[in-house]
């Protein structure tokens, strides 16, 4: 075979090249031990002296020409392998960060300005019995919160716990007087899933006995906790209630957080809004747990509904819908 049909053979062949395999197959073809320019190499021995140079030299630029090629049809194919390219001015990739879920939040502080009273938070059972939820409650057995379209009750008989306030019975069985405490937790209702309901809320109750505690250390405590968790200014107001647990009873209102008194739809134009229920623990229940010497407090609140006041939020399913947009304007 002639140089220059060689030549023209690798230049057809070469233009038909489209993997690394078929790259590599074509140099050994050409530049291999067994190769078509070794070939030459041996035919060139052969030849007499005279002719030696010009054929040689025609087999050596083949020979650079053939690799050329090669090099240039590998940078175009590639290795197949990924090649690491690092482009310094490229803009950095974004990763969103997560926010902590408002709720939390709102959980947190409520329960850091406690904490910051002495309080000390536990947590109680979301699955309970009829027991620490309503007897032990003194919630008798006709309490309208008995009816079965408040309660989601199991199979077992057992209950998904209405409030947080079993709480108070579970650590009064098992701690000694003084007790400062808070539970902070998932209750669950019976209830459609409206603006201003979920069947699934969260509260925080709270406790405290001691010898001589008073509705003054009541009022006083929750005056506190609602001016710093609102604003400083924000003034309480307590209207008498009832609850099976507590005598007396009451309900907090505070000033409304949005018109500060004067008036407006979120307080239904009356400058209050209603935030927790409270009152001084049942003589009753002190004694059957053996706390006949002493008194205490005990209130307890929805962290939805303070959430909503603080935040400026009007319907209650949007804590739960994981919209982004919403969560993320209180990272
Ligand atoms: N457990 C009540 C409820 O879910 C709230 C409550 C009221 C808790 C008065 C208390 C209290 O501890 O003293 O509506």
């Amino acid at each position: 075979m002639e140089i220059s049909e060689v030549r023209r053979n690798f230049e057809r062949e070469v233009l038909e090249v489209k993997s690394p395999e078929q790259l590599e197959s074509l140099r050994i073809k050409y530049l291999g031990k067994k190769g078509i320019i070794n070939k030459f190499f041996k035919k060139l021995k052969e030849l007499p002296p005279e002719e030696k140079p010009i054929f040689g030299k025609e087999v050596n630029s083949l020979r650079d020409y053939i690799k050329n090629l090669l090099d240039e049809k590998k940078k175009e194919i590639g290795t197949g392998k990924k090649r690491e390219r690092i482009d310094l001015t490229l803009p950095g990739r974004f990763y969103s960060g997560g926010s902590i879920h408002p709720l939390s939040l709102i959980e947190d502080e409520i329960v850091d300005i406690f904490v910051g009273m002495g309080f000390s938070v536990v947590y109680g059972n979301e699955v309970e019995t009829d027991y620490y939820n309503f007897t032990a409650l003194n919630t008798p057995e006709d309490h309208p919160a008995r009816d079965l379209h408040d309660t989601f009750y199991l199979q077992d008989g057992r209950l998904l716990r209405t409030h947080t306030s079993p709480v108070q019975i579970r650590v009064m069985e098992k701690k000694n007087p003084p007790l400062r405490i808070i539970a902070p937790g998932r209750v669950y209702r019976v209830d459609a899933f409206d603006p201003s309901h979920s069947p699934v809320f969260h509260q925080i109750e709270g406790l405290y006995v001691d010898r001589d505690v008073t509705l003054g250390d009541l009022f006083g405590t929750l005056e506190e906790f609602a001016k710093r968790v609102f604003s400083p200014d924000t003034e309480a107001m307590f209207i008498p209630s009832f609850f099976p647990f507590t005598e007396p009873s009451a309900e907090m209102k505070i000033s409304c957080p949005f018109c500060g008194g004067e008036g407006c739809g979120v307080c239904q134009h009356t400058g209050w809004v209603e935030i927790l229920g409270c009152g001084m623990v049942h003589r009753r229940i002190l004694e059957n747990l053996g706390y006949g010497d002493y008194t205490g407090f005990a209130f307890g609140m929805g962290v939805e509904r303070i959430a909503m006041l603080k935040m400026g939020i009007n319907d209650i399913r949007l804590f739960y819908e994981n919209d982004l947009e919403f969560l993320e304007q209180f990272r």
